[in-house]
């Protein structure tokens, strides 16, 4: 099972269908090119859900005609992750989504809960990764993480995202390498972004 597998840009399909009697692609959104590379596949099923298991609590929360409270947030961010369906599988690769998994949780935990501050925003972010991490470290699983991305812009300034503090418990990774996400042509500004790919297999 691959969870975050996007538009297949760095999922060896082909390979990892050949390998496997049943390959199960995740993510939040299947765009039409992947459902017709996966239709070619027999074994490959497509299957569109939130990894961090909050998507289902949050919009019951936002149907509501009150604002939420920040416990309400706390006690949906702090709970396991429960992914009905996905706790079967018998290997699982985690590819390139950590840095993501918190992005639309808290938009709309600061949209819903005005009273959040950013101490609520950084807790529930951890709570996030860290939640991601114990539930992949519970089965045989390959984790290919963006630790670092760095943004350069023309003039030398440097804006660093360094989420390797939360990747600290999994050890050193077993392979790293860089991956120049948009370069200055690219950009148009002489900006460029850097991330940092760690990877661990266990
Ligand atoms: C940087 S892309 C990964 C690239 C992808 N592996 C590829 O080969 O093209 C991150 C992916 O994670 C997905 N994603 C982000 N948050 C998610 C979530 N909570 N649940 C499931 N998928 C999520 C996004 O939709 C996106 O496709």
């Amino acid at each position: 099972m691959v969870l975050g597998s996007g538009l297949l840009l760095d999922v060896p399909l082909v390979e990892l269908a050949a390998r496997f009697r049943r390959l199960y692609l995740v993510d939040m959104v299947h765009l039409p090119r992947v459902r017709r590379l996966a239709a070619a596949f027999p074994g490959v099923s497509l299957l569109e859900l939130d990894v961090t298991g909050t998507a289902t609590g949050l919009c019951a929360l936002g149907r509501r005609q009150r604002p939420v409270e920040r416990g309400e947030l706390e006690a949906l961010f702090s709970c396991p992750v429960a992914l009905p369906g996905l706790e079967s599988a018998d290997w699982v690769a985690s590819v390139n989504l950590f840095s993501q998994l918190p992005l639309l949780p808290l938009e709309a935990a600061s949209r819903l809960c005005p009273a959040a501050g950013e101490t609520d925003l950084l807790r529930w972010q951890q709570q996030i990764l860290v939640r991601h991490l114990d539930w992949l470290r519970q089965r045989p699983a390959c984790l290919l993480a963006d630790a670092v991305q760095t943004l350069r812009r023309a003039n030398g300034e440097r804006e660093v995202m360094d989420y390797s503090p939360w990747l600290e418990v999994l050890g050193p990774p077993g392979a790293a390498w860089s991956w120049l996400l948009v370069d200055e042509a690219e950009s148009g500004d002489g900006s460029r972004v850097e991330h940092e790919v760690r990877a661990w297999c266990w």
